[in-house]
């Protein structure tokens, strides 16, 4: 067991001067980024990189995103890329976009790229993590601060429930904004961008930006056949008992859930409904409800979720539903793509 240190990040540049000396020096910090928490390691130090793979319990053939602080960091990080990856740049970082660029030999540890000859590279939108980045002035490799398998955390009391004991610190800036993790982009050719993990920048916005740009994307809810981002294949953000992801037209999804409820009752199942706030009243024979706001700010939807189904956890429920009447566009993709993959890919059709 590691004594786990918490720094309350209210302002006080000292306690990031603390955290960032050890991120430098080989230790785990996690941090808050304007997505979800990253639990991060100097990228370039083989065996601190190895403990992030080791704290949270990952598979290693599952590679990280770096975080960079400024520009001249990523000229040190990657080899020259297309004029394609400079625009995505200078209109989305710092911000929820990760770009998978093709890696400097010898610039970072293997274990960070896994054996690819690419690295995905984000630059956080987030004053606090772009603070100790700064400060610590190394490429920091970050996942999200979660056990593998877990949803993932959006304060700091999520980080430390996985991983008290198994990490150096922790810098406590409250709450995430978005919720979700970055989305994650390939560049196939000068024209054609792949969206290989959708997340804070939206479809439509990354179709405004590039309209001479084809954009392509891996299906959202079927489980990938053959995952071209290497994290797509496994469970992610499982809550402990079973979730099941219920599509269709408002009121066949409510009346659906009703009636499993009505059944886990009577075979004295715990029982609880994520839902929109519009229906969140229709769930009351469940020993739960979680509810995500309003269908008509989605936003808030994926600000909530993660923090939702630990709370399931927390409460012990064995069954789950999910409200899948998510209306298309915007972040409603990341939030059902999050969803799907919570279910564990357990999607009905009403
Ligand atoms: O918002 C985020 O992206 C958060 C915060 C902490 O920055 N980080 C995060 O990291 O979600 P992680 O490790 O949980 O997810 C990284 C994703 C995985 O799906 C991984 O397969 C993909 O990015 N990825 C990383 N490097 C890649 C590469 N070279 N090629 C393709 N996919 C890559
Ligand atoms: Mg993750």
């Amino acid at each position: 067991m590691m004594d786990t240190k918490i720094w309350q990040a209210n302002g006080h540049t000292q306690s990031l001067k603390e955290a960032a000396e050890l991120l430098r020096n080989g230790g785990l910090v996690a941090f808050p980024t304007e997505t979800v928490y990253g639990l991060g390691a100097n990228a370039a130090d083989n065996d601190a990189v190895q403990g992030i793979f080791r704290a949270k319990g990952r598979p290693s053939d599952n590679p990280l995103i770096v975080h960079i602080a400024d520009m001249e960091q990523l000229d040190g990080l990657v080899e020259p890329y297309p004029p394609l990856a400079r625009r995505l740049m200078e209109k989305y970082w710092p911000g929820p976009l990760t770009l998978v660029l093709p890696v400097k030999t010898g610039a970072l540890s293997p274990l960070v790229t896994a054996g690819l000859p690419t690295v995905g590279v984000r630059m956080p939108d987030h004053a606090l993590a772009l603070q100790l980045l700064r400060q610590a002035g190394c490429p920091v490799a970050a996942p999200s601060a979660n056990l593998s398998g877990r949803p993932s955390p959006t304060t700091a009391d999520h980080v430390a429930d996985d991983l008290t004991g198994r990490i150096d610190g922790i810098v406590d800036g409250g709450a995430t904004g978005v919720g979700l993790e970055s989305t994650v982009v390939e560049l196939v050719d000068e024209g054609t961008v792949r969206i290989l993990r959708p997340g804070g920048v939206t479809m439509e916005s990354l179709a405004e930006e590039l309209s001479n740009i084809r954009i392509i994307r891996e299906g959202l809810l079927e489980a990938d056949q053959a995952p071209r981002s290497p994290g797509m294949k496994y469970t992610h953000y499982a809550p402990k008992g079973e979730l099941c992801l219920v599509r269709g037209r408002p009121s066949d999804v409510t009346a659906y859930i009703n009636d499993k409820l009505m059944q886990a009752k009577a075979a004295g199942v715990k029982t609880g409904v994520l839902a929109f706030r519009e229906r969140a009243h229709r769930y009351d024979t469940a020993d739960r409800v979680e509810d995500c706001g309003s269908e008509r700010n989605l936003e808030e939807a994926a600000h909530r979720l993660y923090g939702a189904l630990r709370r399931f956890d927390d409460e012990g429920i064995e069954r789950m539903w999910a409200e899948g009447c998510v209306p298309d566009g915007g972040i409603g993709e990341a939030l059902l793509n999050r969803l799907a993959k919570a279910a564990g890919h357990l999607i009905v059709n009403t």
